[in-house]
């Protein structure tokens, strides 16, 4: 089993707050990158998106972050895209597969990804979205292809075998980096390794647990008894 420092996946942290990311970049060497999206930006409380994501920009010295485009119009997400690629080479313009009237993004895909704009396409949940977005990306650009694997499995499906094809379909086009976006347990980014994946994205709560990542077994079922016994003494229960 590996342990964190042994991963060859990039590890991402997903989330908006602010604080989250700085204390990641100050003590977290395993993180690579980063990625936010609208409805966590609303959950952490953000108001001014273009101020959030220049601050956010400017503390990340460097490593990839994702921001997303919001409008459902195709031509304002391509304005939009254009502004966020304007505040930085490293931060990647989040294209969603479709508007919410489920019209396809692979046209303003293809157009900024041939401009030479670094894109994150997000929201993808089957391998037919994979295949259209793996030919409408420039093959010279470096680019993020977002499977929701944490999604998928909470449709009751084993997002396992699709990623693994994902990664295949993906093969020869090597700047197209896979990500597992949504994963729910440390597991995942075992799965996403194997699988092929080249990034997962993970909030905090899962990159907490991190030093969790090969542990042996026997001492970790040990600090659980432990922690029962010290927590039935620590409330003074008696029978
Ligand atoms: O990175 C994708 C992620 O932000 C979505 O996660 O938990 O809403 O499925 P979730």
């Amino acid at each position: 089993m590996r342990t964190a420092d042994q991963l060859k996946i990039k590890l991402f942290m997903d989330g908006a707050e602010i604080e989250s990311i700085r204390a990641a970049i100050a003590s977290m060497p395993h993180i690579k990158g980063f990625t936010t999206n609208p409805t966590l930006m609303r959950k952490a409380g953000v108001k001014d998106y273009a101020a959030f994501a220049k601050e956010a920009i400017s503390v990340v010295k460097g490593l990839s972050i994702s921001f997303e485009v919001f409008s459902d119009e195709f031509f304002e997400m391509e304005r939009e895209a254009r502004i966020i690629h304007s505040w930085g080479p490293n931060a990647s313009v989040k294209i969603p597969i479709t508007n919410t009237r489920a019209e396809s993004s692979i046209p303003l895909i293809r157009h900024l990804s041939a401009d030479g704009i670094p894109l994150n396409i997000t929201a993808i949940m089957t391998n037919d979205q994979v295949r259209a977005v793996g030919q409408a990306l420039h093959p010279d650009i470096p680019s993020i292809v977002s499977v929701f694997a944490g999604r998928i499995a909470d449709a009751g499906l084993d997002p396992v075998p699709l990623m693994r094809q994902a990664a295949e379909i993906l093969r020869d086009r090597p700047k197209a980096e896979l990500l597992w976006a949504s994963p729910r347990e440390v597991l995942n980014i075992v799965q996403a390794e194997e699988t092929g994946c080249k990034i997962i994205t993970a909030t905090k709560d899962i990159l907490a647990k991190l030093p969790l990542l090969g542990r042996d077994l026997t001492e970790y079922s040990l600090d659980t008894v432990k922690m029962f016994y010290n927590d039935a003494a620590a409330a003074g229960y008696k029978i």
